[in-house]
């Protein structure tokens, strides 16, 4: 009898064990089931975050009214009196700093950081091109002027102090197209350790009324905070025109750009370690108030090339092609009348082609005669063709 219920209780006992390891392998289960859940709802927050995040519109604080209440400019131009959240420092609520604001109501979201314009960042030249001194071909004098201008003072100005002469702040360099004006430039932003800004005129002007004017704002904050600083404003002419007595909202907005550039030309009085670079092709067109000394002390003429100068050129672009026999130079550059240093290059080019349709790898002196003709003529049709 004591046997049985001994038995019984035994199997009772195997039971709830079996049970019991049983519930453990599905807590264990569950567990598992909980962290991949907690996992799942993680991101589905993260994603609804992202839906929720939306964009925000950038402006600029144009006055303080109280430390709540500010009257901003929207993207458009338009002028809006708008409030701030609480969490933006008081400080940091300066005029004249960039914000973001709600695009529904225009409230100030958070402030956007000065030196963080993305513009800016489009137009500094990081890597500059490779252009050695040596790859200008028949520019010397020219080139002595630009250093002398460009150069010198941000690097030696004692000079300049002792002869007791002012620093001169920019330089103009006009020419038709194709002479190496962009060329000149770039070589210098090369050669020279220093910042390096590419503005092209047409490039400057936005749509947006005041823009413009606050990207040359913009940029000349940059060049100050950055000495030395070399500030390269290429095609001068799209913003540098003379001024109108009338014209469309685009001309005005032109105007504006320009007189923003002439104000910050005379403003850095004191700044000797920042230096504007002109290029332009259009000198006529220019206003006289641009070309005015202390605004650009120095215009240098970049001439269509003379013989030896194109002979120069080509020398430098062919050195870098594969040659096979005797070229004839002076042959060749006095059959290449009117031509400018970029037809020049277009002359190794065509050259090569011409080669690569006869299977050679190599270019000879026909290739060459058979490149002049082909630009020639291609010069003359693009002149009978207006
Ligand atoms: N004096 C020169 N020496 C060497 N290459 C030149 C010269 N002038 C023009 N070139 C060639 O022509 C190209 C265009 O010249 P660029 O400097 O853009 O002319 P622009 O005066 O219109 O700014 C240059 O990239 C270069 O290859
Ligand atoms: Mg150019």
């Amino acid at each position: 009898m004591a046997k049985a219920k001994f038995v019984n209780f035994l199997e009772k006992f195997e039971k709830a064990i079996k049970k019991k390891v049983l519930l453990k392998k599905k807590i264990s289960v569950n567990e598992n089931n909980k962290e991949y859940l907690k996992k799942k709802i993680i991101i589905k927050k993260r994603k609804n975050m992202q839906i929720k995040d939306i964009g925000f519109l950038i402006g600029e604080i144009l006055m303080k009214i109280s430390f709540k209440r500010f009257i901003v400019k929207a993207p458009i131009g338009t002028l809006y009196l708008v409030s701030t959240q609480n969490l933006i420092p008081k400080t940091s609520r300066k005029e004249g700093s960039r914000i973001a604001m709600d695009t529904s109501t225009l409230c100030i979201m958070r402030m956007i950081k000065k030196n963080a314009d993305p513009f800016i960042n489009t137009i500094l030249e990081k890597n500059p091109l490779t252009v050695f001194y040596i790859e200008i071909g028949g520019l010397e004098k020219q080139l002595i002027q630009l250093r002398e201008i460009v150069e010198l003072p941000l690097f030696n100005k004692e000079i300049f102090d002792k002869i007791g002469i002012k620093i001169p702040k920019g330089v103009l360099l006009y020419g038709p197209p194709g002479t190496g004006k962009t060329l000149m430039a770039k070589s210098l932003a090369f050669n020279i350790k220093a910042k390096f800004l590419k503005i092209t005129g047409s490039g400057v002007v936005d749509k947006y009324i005041g823009e413009s004017a606050r990207i040359i704002r913009e940029i000349f904050y940059f060049a100050k905070k950055n000495i030395p600083c070399i500030i390269f404003l290429d095609e001068i002419d799209a913003i540098g025109g003379k001024r109108l007595s009338d014209g469309t909202s685009a001309d005005r907005e032109i105007q504006r750009t320009m007189m923003e550039l002439l104000n910050q030309l005379d403003g850095y009085e004191e700044l000797i370690d920042i230096k504007t670079i002109m290029a332009t092709n259009r000198p006529d067109v220019l206003d006289p108030a641009l070309l005015r000394p202390g605004r650009i002390d120095k215009k240098i003429l970049i001439p269509l090339p003379d013989f030896k100068g194109k002979q120069e050129i080509l020398k430098i672009h062919l050195s870098r092609i594969k040659t096979k026999g005797d070229i004839n130079f002076e042959k060749l550059i006095s059959l290449s009348k009117n031509f400018n240093g970029a037809d020049i290059r277009n002359i190794c080019t065509e050259a090569g082609l011409f080669a690569l349709r006869k299977k050679r790898t190599f270019i000879v002196n026909s290739d060459l005669y058979s490149a002049i003709q082909k630009i020639f003529k291609g010069k003359e049709r693009i002149k009978n063709f207006f």
